[in-house]
């Protein structure tokens, strides 16, 4: 088995891709079997999660419960990650005593709106994430080799499939009827030490979580048009 890039690594050439004989609880197996051509989602949704979605800074003074954080977390679960490795790990900082946990390790400029969001979550990762493999990838028997003695591809497969967990958090949140506040401005090894010493994950960013308050919204910033962001070959 080559190890290096994933392409090398995913599936064997040759091997039996045994996916199909792998079974989501039923409970869990609720996505309806629906035709291609009727896949698009809503407009309204689209414009809830991209168009019309911003970035939260003031949130309404509303709570959000565990029952919708265990939503969030059964949603985002089922973006893709390289070999199923999920590698990110989340921390939900809800309580007056989390969030002052949190305060030396926060910039200036994201002090004092993320201790006044509803919940703030530290998105971070497991970087032996390879441990669960077994599991999370028994289509390959020794796929926690390919990572386990390579820190540096472990390393970058857990940050590049940690943080577009990340990602799948934020959309997931908005499908939700939630609302974002995403921060990278704050200390990493301050909030590593504080919260993760004890077992070794480490921090990517925070997003702050709840119900937004329009009222503090600035005007959108622009995006990068399609001939500037983007070629087809
Ligand atoms: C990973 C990430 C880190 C960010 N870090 C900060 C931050 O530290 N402080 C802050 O005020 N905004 C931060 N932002 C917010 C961005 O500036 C904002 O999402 C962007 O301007 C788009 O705003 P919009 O969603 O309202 O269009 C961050 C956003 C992301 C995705």
């Amino acid at each position: 088995m080559p190890s290096g890039t994933m392409e090398e690594v995913q599936v064997p050439a040759g091997a039996v891709d045994e996916r199909a004989a792998i079974e989501v609880p039923a409970e869990e197996a609720s996505a309806p079997e629906i035709e291609e051509k009727s896949r698009a989602i809503e407009e309204a949704a689209l414009d809830a999660i991209f168009r019309a979605a911003r970035t939260h800074d003031k949130f309404r003074d509303e709570p959000v419960s565990d029952e919708t954080l265990n939503a969030l977390y059964d949603l985002l679960k089922w973006g893709p990650t390289s070999a199923n490795c999920s590698p990110a790990r989340f921390l939900f900082l809800r309580s007056r005593a989390a969030k002052e946990r949190l305060r030396p390790a926060l910039s200036s400029g994201n002090r004092e709106k993320t201790m006044a969001a509803p919940v703030t979550v530290i998105v971070a990762y497991e970087p032996r994430f390879y441990d669960r493999l077994s599991e999370l990838y028994p289509l390959s028997a020794d796929a926690r080799s390919w990572f386990s003695g390579n820190e540096a591809f472990a390393g970058e497969t857990a940050f590049r499939n940690g943080t577009l967990q990340g990602a799948y958090l934020i959309i997931a949140a908005r499908a939700l009827g939630l609302d974002c506040g995403p921060m990278s401005g704050f200390d990493k090894a301050k909030v590593d030490e504080e919260f993760f010493a004890y077992r070794g994950w480490k921090s990517n960013f925070l997003c702050n979580l709840g119900h937004g308050d329009p009222a503090g919204l600035g005007p959108r910033l622009p995006r990068l048009a399609f001939n500037e962001a983007c070629e087809i070959l």
